[in-house]
């Protein structure tokens, strides 16, 4: 039976561990999605070289993000999860496209400036590649060559989906209405920041302190918390960014009666944070104990989730290149034999 729905596509970069600040700004919609959508979600090692990496490493985490998003709940019954470089394809696509998209086109990508000015840039042996100006040609290939309607992401990729339409419709001009236009998800999701340092984004390149991690013991999850800072320099009337991330944070968790009670707590002058860190602390460890248990679970299941992961690029990769053979065709390539 040829499934009717609409198709969503979307990519995460292989790191070391997935954190609360992932699962609750992306991963937690990616499950959700798939009730509605045929969903395509991908690990994205090709990305993941465009930065310095060291390779024992990058192939240990792109093989534990798949089992870390099968944790959520990404459920190989309902969508395809797979490896991109399993996919060759996706490469031969990006070459191709590439001669779809000007140079002064990357040269405005803003995330091409900020990595390339990255402290990251700055250290001995480094170089900006061009697989980082590239990159998001790359992104664009991922899209089209499944031909998805509609992109999951942060803000931080509008603008990388913006070019995949503009590489899809110069494509669609030259030729024919080949590509989908690929629309972006947005979905409101909570911005959550850095525990020790709420001036910053919750993110892993801060430092492990910076993060609160999906499979960290209880008692580190705990400290962190209890540990996070609240009110810095003189009281206002608005809440300070610390607090207000951990209402948020307790919100994300799904403790709505609790972010009542104790905003009203608050907005009487009665709060104490140590009460809120608490309840957001219970909130965290309660989620994190079902990841680890679905983890172990996965692990431990005869169903080699190895082997689960390649008949997932496998039949990827039967889209793949289906997509590839028609666009050889329209741009003048020969006809392989296969
Ligand atoms: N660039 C995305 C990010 O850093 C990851 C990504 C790669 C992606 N390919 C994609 C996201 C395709 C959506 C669709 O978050």
């Amino acid at each position: 039976m040829k499934n009717t729905k609409s198709r969503v596509f979307s990519g995460i970069q292989p790191t070391s561990e997935m954190h609360f600040g992932n699962y609750f700004g992306a991963v937690k919609n990616w499950i959700e999605l798939q009730e509605k959508y045929e969903c395509i979600y991908s690990v994205v090692d090709y990305h993941a070289m465009t930065m310095p990496y060291i390779p024992t490493e990058l192939q240990s985490n792109t093989m534990n993000m798949v089992i870390d998003l099968m944790a959520c709940g990404v459920d190989p019954e309902k969508s395809i999860l797979f490896i991109q470089s399993l996919v060759p394809e996706h490469v031969e696509l990006c070459w191709i496209l590439s001669c779809y998209c000007s140079y002064g086109e990357l040269q405005r990508m803003t995330q091409f400036k900020d990595k390339s000015e990255s402290d990251k840039m700055l250290e001995k042996g480094n170089i900006v590649s061009s697989g980082l100006f590239t990159y998001p040609i790359l992104q664009a290939a991922d899209i089209l060559l499944y031909r998805a309607e509609s992109v999951p992401v942060g803000k931080d990729q509008e603008q990388h989906l913006e070019l995949s339409r503009n590489i899809a419709n110069r494509f669609n001009s030259r030729h024919e209405i080949y590509f989908t236009e690929p629309k972006a998800l947005f979905t409101e999701v909570p911005k959550l920041l850095s525990l020790a340092d709420p001036s910053k984004k919750m993110s892993k390149s801060l430092g492990d302190q910076h993060v609160v991690r999906l499979f960290e013991p209880e008692a580190s999850i705990r400290k962190k918390v209890k540990s996070a800072v609240t009110d810095v320099g003189p009281k206002t009337d608005t809440l300070s960014p610390g607090v207000a991330n951990l209402f948020e944070l307790l919100k994300a968790c799904g403790k709505m009666a609790e972010h009542g009670e104790l905003m009203n707590d608050y907005n009487a002058g009665t709060l104490k944070y140590s009460a809120l860190k608490e309840y957001v602390a219970n909130g965290l460890v309660e989620l994190s104990k079902q990841f680890i248990d679905r983890k172990a679970e996965l692990t431990g299941s005869s169903r080699d989730i190895e082997a689960q992961v390649h008949d997932m690029s496998e039949k990827a990769r039967v889209i793949a290149k289906e997509t590839i053979r028609e666009v050889r065709d329209l741009v003048g390539l020969p006809k392989r034999r296969d």
